[in-house]
């Protein structure tokens, strides 16, 4: 028989104390807003993100010395990648230019409890086709958003999201996944971006778990970098990013990775399902 691993069912009061880690993961994200420029490094970015969580929220980030299976400890406190680097860019010395686009991704650790969350930002004018590509993966995002609600399947979001990239000429990136999030970074179950509707577990009110997309410009492979974290598109082509980490409600979604700094959802899409 094949036993699924448990998807944890937060409580009232879990659900409370990750709605403080989340909002505080997207107000680090305000925070750094006015400083993305070109001229300054990542490295310097990720040093003042991470003041800001210590001091000014006194909050942990999650990621400083996060240790999976087969990687060595990631050495800085948020992900920062740029370009075709698809995900786990570890900020460096590098300068950021214009026309550079990059997702900051950011996960603090409050009370136990972790909050999640990314987005892009561009740095001056950049190509039409950067704002292409992260216009859809937003909207991706929010696709996949959408579909949460009791009774709806794991599959359903990942197919919501993989009709409409693919739909707009891009791909999706299959070897990373959304995941559950509360007391653990990384939760049961996997949230692929790509699949059938119906397939998957059940979602069900009180899960909590993040939507992240990855899409490429070109084609969906990738390669990993000789860091041992860092992906990247083999073809070289730009990838976007965006997450959110989301509650299942009794009657939809409500989205826990919210800040006054956060772009609001598409025309068709809403913060909280209609009660
Ligand atoms: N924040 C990433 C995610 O969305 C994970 C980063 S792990 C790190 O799941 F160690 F690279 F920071
Ligand atoms: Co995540
Ligand atoms: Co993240």
């Amino acid at each position: 028989m094949l036993l699924s691993k448990k998807i944890i069912i937060k409580t009232p009061n879990e659900i409370e104390q990750m709605r403080l880690a989340c909002k505080d993961a997207a107000l680090v994200l305000d925070y750094i807003t006015p400083f993305v420029q070109a001229g300054v490094s990542t490295e310097y970015l990720d040093d003042l993100m991470l003041r800001y969580t210590e001091d000014v929220l006194g909050d942990r980030s999650a990621c400083l010395g996060y240790q999976t299976a087969d990687c060595p400890p990631y050495p800085k406190a948020t992900c920062i990648s740029v370009n075709h680097q698809i995900c786990h860019g570890i900020p460096d010395s590098k300068i950021l230019k214009k026309g550079d686009i990059l997702n900051i991704d950011v996960t603090v650790i409050k009370n136990g409890f972790h909050g999640d969350t990314s987005r892009m930002f561009m740095v001056g004018e950049c190509s039409i086709a950067a704002k292409h590509l992260c216009k859809v993966t937003f909207e991706a995002m929010w696709k996949g958003i959408c579909m949460v609600k009791p009774g709806a399947h794991f599959g359903d979001i990942g197919y919501s999201i993989q009709r409409f990239a693919e739909a707009q000429g891009c791909s999706i990136v299959r070897e990373f996944c959304g995941h559950g999030v509360g007391r653990g970074f990384h939760e049961e179950p996997q949230v692929c971006h790509y699949g059938k509707m119906g397939s998957g577990a059940e979602i069900l009110p009180g899960m909590i778990f993040t939507i992240e997309p990855m899409i490429n410009a070109g084609k969906r492979n990738l390669k990993i970098m000789p860091n041992g974290w860092t992906a990247v598109t083999k073809d070289r082509s730009l990838s976007a990013q965006y997450e959110h980490s989301v509650l299942c409600t009794e009657n939809g979604y409500e989205v826990l990775t919210v800040s006054p700094g956060c772009e609001p959802p598409p025309s068709w899409a809403a913060w909280k399902s209609p009660t």
